[in-house]
């Protein structure tokens, strides 16, 4: 039997670097080692703090899937599906939530960034926070475990909920009687991409991320307005590309013989930030330029985007009515 991948995203927004080199880059290699994988647009997910907003988490789930085929994710090595279509992922969300306290929701370190995050939302001390928002890895745990999922590439931001999908899982397997696996996390080398004002994270939410699909005039905009050393005041002082985030995107898209360039210029102060920038600007469209010429194509053709969701719904789907089948039995509800 082969083993399996199960990830998701949420349809909130398009990819950008931090998305693709924190996740996507293993998702492109993972293709190709002869795993079930299976895909998960998450738009349950995306509307527990986006329930006030459907219109724009369906047009992300066409967004997501185009770019995700735009990288060269190939929908014959790997099931694309869309999570609100495979009901028992609900159905498994209302049996995990008896296996785990609130409390212990309101401790997850990444419930707990977004809640800060989102203050708009659920109120400046999270007072009007949802059921739904709040149980979310609950429902997560249900999204890997329905599919007998081993292996689960992520962001590193996604680790205390691989954690709380552990623990749901010994817990069901002490209770029930032994029935599902504790998946493992598989992160990239790359496991967090900073943004452009150099936070730790790139995020839409931040405003400080690099789109796969942004053009070559916001790409110019947004790199030359990125966080440079800002001890160097001259063209021609040195300065510490470490600091620097155009160094920083250089190191990710440049080739090594030019990344060692552009450090040793900095450091001798024999290159000014404007034509390191440019340079960069170049680097970055040559490489975002694949992605966009593919993109094209499925932008011409939506009616494949839809077949392809559909396919990779049907075999999620038939995978998903298997596994709920021994859950249940494990549960003596199998009437
Ligand atoms: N929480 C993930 C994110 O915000 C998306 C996601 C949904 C996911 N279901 C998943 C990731 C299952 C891994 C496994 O990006």
């Amino acid at each position: 039997m082969k083993k399996v991948i199960l990830t998701g995203l949420r349809p909130t927004g398009n990819l950008h670097l931090g998305h693709y080199f924190g996740a996507c880059q293993n998702y492109l290699k993972m293709q190709t080692e002869g795993y079930d994988f299976y895909l998960e647009i998450a738009d349950v997910q995306a509307l527990t703090d986006n329930f006030n907003n459907p219109e724009k988490v369906r047009k992300n789930v066409y967004e997501i899937t185009k770019d995700l085929l735009s990288i060269g994710l190939d929908p014959d090595k790997v099931h694309i599906f869309i999570q609100s279509q495979i009901k028992e992922i609900a159905e498994l969300t209302v049996f995990y939530s008896n296996l785990v306290t609130i409390s212990r929701l309101q401790r997850n370190p990444t419930v707990k960034t977004e809640l800060t995050q989102k203050k708009d939302l659920f109120g400046n001390k999270g007072e009007s926070i949802t059921y739904g928002f709040l149980g979310y890895p609950v429902s997560q745990a249900a999204d890997i475990t329905v599919f007998d999922g081993e292996l689960v590439p992520v962001g590193d931001d996604q680790l205390p909920l691989l954690e709380q999908c552990r623990e749901i899982v010994r817990k069901f397997n002490s209770i029930y009687g032994d029935t599902l696996k504790e998946p493992q996390q598989v992160l990239s080398n790359t496991t967090r991409v900073k943004g452009l004002d150099g936070n730790e994270k790139m995020g839409k939410s931040l405003g400080n991320a690099i789109y796969l699909i942004d053009d070559e005039a916001t790409i110019t905009k947004k790199i030359m307005s990125a966080l440079t050393d800002k001890n160097k005041i001259k063209k021609d002082d040195p300065a510490n590309p470490e600091v620097c985030m155009v160094y920083y995107y250089h190191k990710l898209v440049n080739s090594q013989e030019n990344i060692t360039k552009v450090c040793s210029e900095c450091q001798k102060g024999s290159r000014g930030c404007v034509q390191c920038k440019k340079e960069l600007i170049a680097a970055m469209n040559d490489f975002l330029h694949p992605f966009k010429e593919k993109r094209k194509y499925y932008d011409e053709n939506p009616d494949l985007v839809k077949t392809i969701l559909t396919t990779g719904t049907a075999s999620a789907q038939i995978k998903a009515t298997k596994q709920i089948k021994k859950i249940k039995q494990a549960m003596k509800i199998d009437y």
